[in-house]
């Protein structure tokens, strides 16, 4: 059977009923390339001397990672040249990456995570890049954070690649969420997962249980639920699974459905939650709901919270709709008492 690549792809998308630009059709093209360097980064692990930190912090204070570094630096070389973006932002950055004078503008933003779940990078478990695509506010001048802060559901596209036992690349352009595999012999993304649908139900769940004592109250009551399986109220049994990769957690889910939480808790709270909005939780809600799941910080949907900072946090619950239906209904009553 004929393999459809990506760039195949992309071009059908252009052609189809809800065509997407040519500088968008670029702009994910050349993301899709970066992602290869980094996954060939990322796979020499340490016999290029790659794993450890890199001596730096990043802007939210955490001890930047070598592969980090490098992955932000391949991302930004590589679209700084197109005339697709207007300008970048990235998690180990403070502000907006502008591009140079020397090359034309366009009219796209693009903002990233560029390796997503570092901490797992050094004991050789998944990891991955995640991406988000807005338009640049028309008329806007010099861009800085503000042309950045557009509610997630003003994204054109979004995506994630995960280098795992094989790296894949997850994409959506706002019809359906479509997976590629990445083809080492031939360096070619191969349409592998086309129109992935997140299951309503499910029976798996994905949250940090060491912070338990810090929950809300609607959070302990949920997670407590599905402990008690079949004693309990839910009647069944659920099973629990933890990566510390977004990326790898996500993913499991649009494969066989689950929930996936990182709640707001006592602990977090004064940051607002822990996982980044603007290239963590957007780009991720986009994806999942695009797969037929829902994406919500419990009492509001992900992609409608109006964004005030580039680094700013939200609490995620994401996944199977019917479970991150309940986990909202249970926000709702007891926030009502
Ligand atoms: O900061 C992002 C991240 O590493 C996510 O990829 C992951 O889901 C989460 O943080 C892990 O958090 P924790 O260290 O609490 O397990």
């Amino acid at each position: 059977m004929a393999r459809v690549t990506l760039t195949q792809f992309l071009i059908e998308q252009q052609r189809s009923d809800q065509p997407i630009a040519s500088n968008l059709r670029l702009l994910i093209e050349v993301v899709a390339r970066a992602v290869k360097t980094i996954s060939v980064h990322v796979g020499k692990g340490n016999i290029a001397g790659l794993l450890g930190n890199a001596g730096t912090d990043n802007v939210q204070g955490e001890a930047q990672k070598k592969l980090d570094v490098i992955a932000n630096e391949l991302l930004l070389q590589a679209n700084e040249w197109g005339g697709h973006l207007a300008a970048m932002a990235s998690e180990e950055l403070e502000g907006p990456s502008l591009i140079p004078n020397r090359y034309p503008k366009g009219e796209y933003l693009l903002v990233f995570d560029p390796l997503d779940g570092s901490s797992n990078i050094d004991v050789n478990i998944s990891v991955g890049t995640i991406f988000s695509v807005l338009r640049c506010p028309e008329g806007t001048r010099d861009v800085d954070d503000t042309a950045f802060l557009q509610p997630g559901r003003q994204q054109v596209a979004a995506g994630y690649a995960v280098y795992g036992p094989s790296t894949m690349l997850v994409l959506t352009v706002g019809a359906g969420t479509h997976g590629f595999t990445l083809d080492r012999e031939f360096g070619a993304w191969v349409l592998t997962h086309p129109d992935i649908r997140i299951p309503e139900s499910t029976k798996e769940f994905a949250i940090n249980a060491s912070r338990a004592r810090f929950w809300e109250p609607p959070v302990q009551r949920y997670i407590g639920e599905l402990q008690q399986g079949v004693e309990g109220p839910r009647e069944q049994d659920f099973n629990m699974r933890w990566v510390a990769s977004m990326v790898a957690d996500v993913h499991r889910i649009l494969a066989r459905g689950g929930i996936f939480l990182y709640p707001l808790d006592d602990k977090n709270r004064r940051n607002g939650g822990h996982l980044r909005l603007m290239y963590e939780a957007n780009p991720m809600a986009f994806i999942v709901e695009q797969a037929g799941g829902a994406a919500s910080t419990g009492r509001q949907a992900i992609l409608d919270v109006q964004p005030s900072g580039l680094h700013q946090r939200v609490p995620v619950v994401l996944g199977s709709r019917n479970e991150v239906e309940r986990v909202v209904a249970y926000h709702a009553e007891a926030d009502s008492k």
